[in-house]
């Protein structure tokens, strides 16, 4: 899809979209606002890599993009440049999508459960980098991908939705993430309408939506 998004209403709860990389589930999520499967807006997408070429793309949506490097600063001082960028758009949700570093808890603690990201795994399996690889060299039979709340630990906080994709004998690491990222691209969208426009609350561990049949 390559229209601009129009969806510019301050009363349509506002994305802010991380990415190191390709970009394509911030791709995904501006396509279900197009297509109004999510009921949002994308307010910016941020980098910490200036050639990350999801940048590209949002640049063609005409969303606004920012890079904000890490190289020589401290997680923490990083976290405070992101903060500067970030805040001013008020965003109802910050999305990590492909965002390849660990957040410092200033930034985590600056949007209380309001920050999301997504795994190529069933978590708590297989967390931190190459998850695919990590299945398929584990032997599991199923994997798929997790969305779930930041927390201060890596792939650690509440599940908000899960999606699962059988393993294929003829499975290589290419085949079964490309199979894995098709179902990203949906469960992403899904989640983050949902937990945009139906009342959740944390118990526990567990994300409960009050209303179980949406
Ligand atoms: C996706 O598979 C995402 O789940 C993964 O990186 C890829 C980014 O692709 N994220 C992680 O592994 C985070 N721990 P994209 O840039 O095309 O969205």
């Amino acid at each position: 899809m390559s229209s601009v998004e129009t969806t510019e209403s301050p009363a349509v709860p506002g994305l802010c979209v991380l990415i190191s990389g390709r970009g394509s589930n911030f791709l995904a999520l501006s396509d279900a606002i197009l297509d109004g499967r999510l009921r949002a807006r994308i307010a910016c997408v941020v980098s910490n890599r200036e050639d990350a070429q999801g940048l590209i793309h949002a640049r063609e949506r005409g969303i606004a993009t920012a890079v904000v490097p890490h190289k020589g600063l401290t997680r923490s001082e990083h976290a405070l440049r992101l903060l500067d960028v970030i805040t001013p758009h008020a965003p109802a949700l910050v999305c990590l999508a492909g965002y390849m570093r660990l957040l410092a808890p200033e930034f985590i603690r600056a949007f209380p459960n309001r920050i999301l990201n997504i795994h190529p795994s069933l978590l708590p399996a297989f967390t931190g980098l190459d998850a695919q690889k990590q299945a398929l060299e584990y032997g599991v039979r199923v994997t798929g991908c997790t969305v779930h709340l930041v927390d201060e630990e890596l792939d650690h906080g509440p599940v908000v939705a899960q999606a699962a994709v059988t393993v294929q004998d003829a499975d290589d690491e290419a085949s079964l993430a490309a199979r894995i990222l098709a179902q990203e691209h949906k469960l992403y969208a899904e989640a983050v309408e949902k937990l945009l426009h139906h009342p959740w609350e944390i118990r526990g561990r567990r994300v409960i939506f009050s209303n179980p049949s949406h």
